[in-house]
């Protein structure tokens, strides 16, 4: 369908394959599974689940949020459930709050998962994005525990500049000039945003690190929002990491947005590269534009 080769895709962003979900699939169907495999890894039941936070930036309906559909597709009635929407930083932002949330003592078990449909907000005949984004979710449940393992953090927005990265007319905004009855896809001025990606990722963990009073000699993985693996690799250098830790999937993937971390962080656990102690540094950035990093210790 498009100019381009498989070739160009490979070595310019580091994707080899992308899953994409059927069109009777919207994205709480994979959050719910996302979610499924997270309580059985975990040994507990939803009902043991405060509080249900969904990252995505595609959610099922503008309202309500899917996090509520999630949660009552696990069986769960009456507890808390929100979405939260800052595209591909989204699981960043996402864990911030769930510890937040956890060490404020409001709740003892947070259910975070990011999930996107990314295929359905995708406009394929163009050759710039289209090759770029896909769907999938991931799931995580921040538990209260005895050692405090969220360590640092640093999270950061400009929004001046909305049109480097958007879906016009996916909300409610109708600008002069646009269609109303097109299909809202995303626009992204892809050489923009690798710069910001690259110089956001890297100062931002570097500040969450400051904060919890560490260096990047003690990360143990760095664990970035798949986006183009040259964006993950200039930031591992400028970071002085070597490749080994820093977890990457992309091949796998391609970009899917929220989701992403989730997905890389998951793959990484079942392959049992975590040990006790380890220090994480999550970092993500995306539409807004927005960015962000955590430092986490991996207590297990
Ligand atoms: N196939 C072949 N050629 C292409 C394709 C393609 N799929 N896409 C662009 N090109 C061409 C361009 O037209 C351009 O041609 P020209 O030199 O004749 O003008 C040439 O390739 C180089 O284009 P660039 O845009 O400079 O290519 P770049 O190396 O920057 O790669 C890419 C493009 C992959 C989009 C890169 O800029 C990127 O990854 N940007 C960041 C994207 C990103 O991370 N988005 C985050 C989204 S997160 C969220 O919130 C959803």
């Amino acid at each position: 369908m498009l100019e381009t080769s498989d070739e160009w895709i490979t070595t310019r962003t580091g994707m080899q394959r992308r899953h994409i979900a059927a069109d009777n699939e919207a994205t709480s169907d994979l959050a719910v599974a996302a979610a499924r495999r997270a309580l059985l890894h975990a040994g507990i039941t939803a009902q043991e689940i405060d509080c249900t936070i969904v990252a995505t930036a595609t959610p099922d309906y503008l309202f309500p949020a899917t996090a509520c559909i999630v949660s009552a597709a696990l069986g769960v009635v009456g507890k808390p459930a929100f979405d939260l929407e800052i595209a591909c930083s989204g699981f960043v932002y996402g864990l911030a709050v769930a510890a937040s949330l956890v060490r404020a003592g409001l709740y003892r078990r947070v259910l975070l998962i990011g999930a996107e449909k990314l295929s359905a907000v995708t406009d394929m005949t163009d050759r710039t994005t289209a090759i770029l984004f896909a769907d999938g979710a991931g799931a995580v449940i921040v538990e209260r525990s005895l050692e405090d393992a969220f360590l640092g953090c640093d999270l950061g927005a400009d929004g001046r500049q909305p049109e480097l990265l958007y879906i016009p007319g996916g909300g409610i905004r109708r600008d002069p000039g646009t269609d109303p009855t097109a299909k809202p896809v995303i626009k992204m001025q892809g050489r923009e945003v690798f710069k910001f990606a690259v110089t956001k990722m890297v100062e931002s963990s570097q500040r969450a690190l400051a904060q919890a009073g560490l260096t990047t000699a003690d990360c143990t993985y760095l664990v970035p929002h798949q986006a183009n693996r040259r964006i993950i690799d200039l930031a591992a250098k400028q970071l002085d990491l070597d490749p080994d830790r820093v977890l990457i999937n992309i091949e796998e993937y391609g970009n899917t947005s929220a989701a992403s971390i989730p997905l890389v962080l998951s793959e990484a656990v079942e392959a049992g590269r975590f040990r006790s102690g380890d220090v994480l540094v999550f970092t993500g950035f995306g539409g807004g534009l927005s960015w962000g990093a955590v430092v986490w210790r991996w207590l297990a």
